[in-house]
């Protein structure tokens, strides 16, 4: 009997243990997985490079679009597919595309799902819960709403969230890539931008991948 208790005794103190260190961290706020589908506006800085960036998430039919305006600059449109393959082109007359095949592919509705809660702050006017991920992504949401506000990568790229629409989704036809990203003789990248993309997103996947 007196050996026998001891490990009772430790299992019985190891579930009150868990149990405890379950209901301190179910007190803590998680992030709202992102919608199946949404369109949002997002302005855009990186250290004083501005931006406008159109983002159609669209994870039901596996494809994202980011359609980069830089300031008083030309068009990038960056579309991904969730089989991995990228298509990174301007429609004006450069008529320039490249692909890139990456392993993983878009992000999922829960990416932030096991993101670090850092507290509540004010900012641009709203009251937010933040998180960070991974060293890589501070992002914070309206507390009350739910919504994104604004997240900020590694690098100090800020994306502010102007417009949030859950549900909208782009044409299919707008979906389709110029021909001229399927030419056997590829393009020059010449005046594509990927400064003003999610050019960290595509860093990250591969980091959450592993
Ligand atoms: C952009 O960010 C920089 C800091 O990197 C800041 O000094 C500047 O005021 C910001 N510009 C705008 C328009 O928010
Ligand atoms: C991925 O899907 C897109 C759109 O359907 C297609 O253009 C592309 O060739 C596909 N890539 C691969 C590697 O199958």
């Amino acid at each position: 009997m007196a050996i026998r208790r001891p490990p009772i005794l430790i299992v019985v103190f190891l579930v009150i243990l868990t149990a405890g260190v379950r209901i301190a961290t179910a007190d803590e706020p998680v992030p709202a997985p992102w919608p199946h589908q949404f369109h949002a506006l997002m302005f855009m800085n990186y250290s004083g490079d501005l931006s406008m960036i159109d983002l159609w998430y669209d994870w039901t039919n596996g494809r994202n679009f980011n359609i980069i305006q830089e300031q008083l600059g030309g068009i990038t449109y960056d579309l991904e597919w969730n089989n991995g393959t990228s298509f990174i082109y301007s429609l004006d007359e450069s008529k320039s595309c490249r692909s890139a095949q990456l392993e993983v592919g878009i992000l999922r509705p829960n990416w932030l799902d096991g993101a670090k809660y850092l507290g509540q702050r004010h900012v641009n006017g709203f009251h937010c819960n933040v998180w960070e991920k991974v060293d890589f992504i501070w992002y914070y949401e309206d507390v009350e709403t739910k919504r994104p506000v604004q997240w900020i990568f590694y690098t100090g790229r800020e994306a502010h969230v102007m417009t949030f629409e859950v549900g909208a989704v782009l044409e299919d036809e707008k979906w389709q890539a110029p021909v001229y990203c399927f030419n056997k003789e590829k393009k020059k990248k010449k005046g594509l931008s990927l400064e003003g993309g999610l050019r960290e997103f595509k860093g990250y996947k591969e980091k959450a991948v592993l």
